[in-house]
C-alpha cells in the first residue's frame, strides 16, 4: 500500500523544531509520529536521533558542498538535506532509495522547485563522499559535541574524556529490569530465550539484562503485565542504593516518569510511596507505569524546593532525590540534549538542586536515608553539589558515592549519593 507520506520530511520538521523552536525530540516525535506506520516510527526515530548525533559533521559537509546555506523559508530544506547526508553516511538504506525519498520530500515540505538542488548537493556528497568523510576526521568537531560541554568533559576527565565522548556518540543499549515479584532474571532469560530475543545477564546489576539489539516492547514476554521494565542500568541502582523495606514512608522526588518508583515498588512492595514531580504531564505517564506494574503510590504535583506546600507535617524513613539536571550521563540516549543545553544552565541546574536539596532535608527523619542521584557526568551538579551540601548541614553523613561514566555496551553516566541523618 502507497503510504501518503514522507518520512524524510517529517525528519527534517522535527530538527526544525529542535534547533529552531528549542523543543526536545521526546516532545516533538509522539505528535509526528501519530499518522506514521510502526515501520516507519522506527525508521523516523533512525533519522532523527541519528541526524542530532551526527549534526557538526552534517553541517561541515553542507559547508563544503554549498555556497550559502539555506536560510529563512528554505531553512527546512537544510535540515532535509541533512537527513539525506545521514542516511548516506549512517545507515544501510541503499544510496539511491535514500536519494529518491529525500528529494521527494522537498514536494511534501511544498518546495517542488527546490528538488533539483537537493538531488545536485546529494549527488555531489556521493561523488566525494570518501575524501569528505576523511577531512572530517582531521576537523576539530569530529567529536559532535558543542565546544563548550567538551570543554568541561575534558576538563573533569582529562584521562576519560575520550572514552566518554565515544560512549556519547554511540546508538545507546536497551537495558530491562527483570520484575522479581513475577520471575527471577534466570527465569526471564529464558522466557527472552523462547522468543528467539538474544540477551545477557549483568552481573553487577540484580536485576539487569542487556538485549543484543533494542526491539519494540510489545516484543518482550508480558510487558503489559508488568514482568519488565525498559530502564537502564546505571538507573537501576537508585533503588537499590535507596534499600527500601516494606511499611516504611519513602519519598520519590522528582519522579516522572516513575522509572524508579516502580521499582521501589518491587523491592518493597508494602511501602508507602509518595511520588512528587513539578510537571503534571509527566505524573501522567508515572500513573500508567504504576497501573501496568499492578502497584499502588500516591502521585502528587509539587515544587521540590518548597515541600512544606505538599508534605507539610509528614516525616520519610528514606528520600530519593532523582534531581533535574544537565543529562549530560544519557546524552547517547536524548542526542538532543548536545544542542538543546547552554553553557549557563549548568550553574542555574545546580542552584535548583542545591535548593530542593536543602528543602527536602528537614522532612527525612533521624537515621533515615536519602539517595541524591543524578544523570550528569559534571561535577559542579554532583561530587561538588554533595561536598557543599555536607559541609553546611551537620547532621548529615555520606556514606556512599559513585559516579558512573557512559559505557559502550555498559551503563549511562549516573551520579548517586547516599547520605543518612545522623
Ligand atoms: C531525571 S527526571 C526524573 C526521572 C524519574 N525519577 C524516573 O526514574 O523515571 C527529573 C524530573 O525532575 C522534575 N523536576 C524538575 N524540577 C523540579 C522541581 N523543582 N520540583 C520537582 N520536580 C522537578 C522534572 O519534571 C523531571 O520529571
Amino acid at each position: 500500500m502507497k503510504t501518503s507520506y514522507n518520512i524524510r520530511s517529517i525528519a527534517a520538521k522535527a530538527i526544525s523544531q529542535v534547533l529552531d523552536q528549542g523543543l526536545s525530540l521526546s516532545t516533538v516525535i509522539p505528535e509526528l509520529q501519530k499518522n506514521v506506520s510502526d515501520k516507519d516510527r522506527s525508521l523516523l526515530q533512525e533519522l532523527c536521533f541519528g541526524t542530532l548525533r551526527t549534526l557538526p559533521q552534517l553541517e561541515w559537509t553542507i559547508q563544503q558542498l554549498m555556497d550559502k546555506p539555506l536560510k529563512g523559508k528554505q531553512r527546512i530544506l537544510h535540515y532535509l538535506i541533512m537527513v539525506g547526508l545521514y542516511q548516506l553516511l549512517y545507515t544501510r538504506i541503499p544510496a539511491h532509495a535514500a536519494l529518491a525519498e529525500t528529494v521527494n520530500g522537498a514536494v511534501a515540505l511544498k518546495k517542488p522547485q527546490l528538488k533539483g538542488l537537493i538531488n545536485g548537493v546529494l549527488r555531489q556528497f556521493q561523488r566525494q563522499q570518501d575524501i569528505l568523510s576523511e577531512r572530517f576526521q582531521n576537523n576539530e568537531s569530529r567529536f559532535l559535541h558543542p565546544s563548550w560541554l567538551l570543554a568541561r568533559i575534558k576538563q573533569a576527565y582529562p584521562k576519560e574524556w575520550e572514552m566518554i565522548v565515544e560512549g556519547n556518540n554511540q546508538k545507546p543499549p536497551m537495558w530491562l529490569r527483570v520484575n522479581q515479584i513475577h520471575h527471577s532474571r534466570k527465569e526471564y532469560l529464558a522466557l527472552l530465550e523462547d522468543n528467539e530475543i538474544a540477551a545477557i545477564a549483568d552481573e553487577s546489576h540484580p536485576y539487569a539484562i542487556r538485549l543484543e539489539t533494542p526491539c519494540n516492547v510489545n516484543m518482550l514476554p508480558g510487558f503489559d503485565e508488568g514482568w519488565v521494565t525498559v530502564q537502564d542500568r546505571s538507573a537501576q541502582r537508585c533503588a537499590e542504593l535507596l534499600a527500601p523495606k516494606n511499611k516504611e514512608q519513602i519519598l520519590d522526588l522528582c519522579a516522572a516518569p516513575g522509572g524508579k518508583t516502580t521499582h521501589i515498588l518491587e523491592i518493597a512492595p508494602q511501602s508507602q510511596v509518595l511520588a512528587i514531580d513539578i510537571d503534571e504531564q509527566r505524573l501522567n505517564r508515572v500513573k500508567e507505569n504504576l497501573n501496568r506494574l499492578k502497584q499502588q503510590a500516591t502521585v502528587k504535583s509539587g515544587d521540590g524546593r518548597y515541600p512544606e506546600q505538599w508534605c507539610s507535617g509528614m516525616q520519610f524513613d528514606r528520600i530519593l532525590l532523582d534531581a533535574p539536571c544537565s543529562a549530560t550521563g544519557v546524552i547517547r540516549r536524548h542526542p538532543d540534549i548536545k544542542w538543546l543545553r547552554r553553557n549557563e544552565d549548568i550553574a542555574q541546574l545546580a542552584q535548583i538542586q542545591k535548593e530542593i536539596l536543602h528543602a527536602i532535608w528537614p522532612y527525612l527523619k533521624s537515621g533515615g536515608t536519602l539517595v541524591y542521584a543524578t544523570c550528569s557526568i559534571l561535577p559542579e551538579e554532583n561530587s561538588q553539589q554533595v561536598e557543599m551540601f555536607l559541609s553546611s548541614t551537620k547532621d548529615a553523613l555520606c556514606n556512599y558515592q559513585n559516579q558512573c561514566l557512559p559505557e559502550p555496551n555498559g551503563g549511562d553516566g549516573f551520579f548517586y549519593a547516599v547520605i543518612t541523618k545522623i
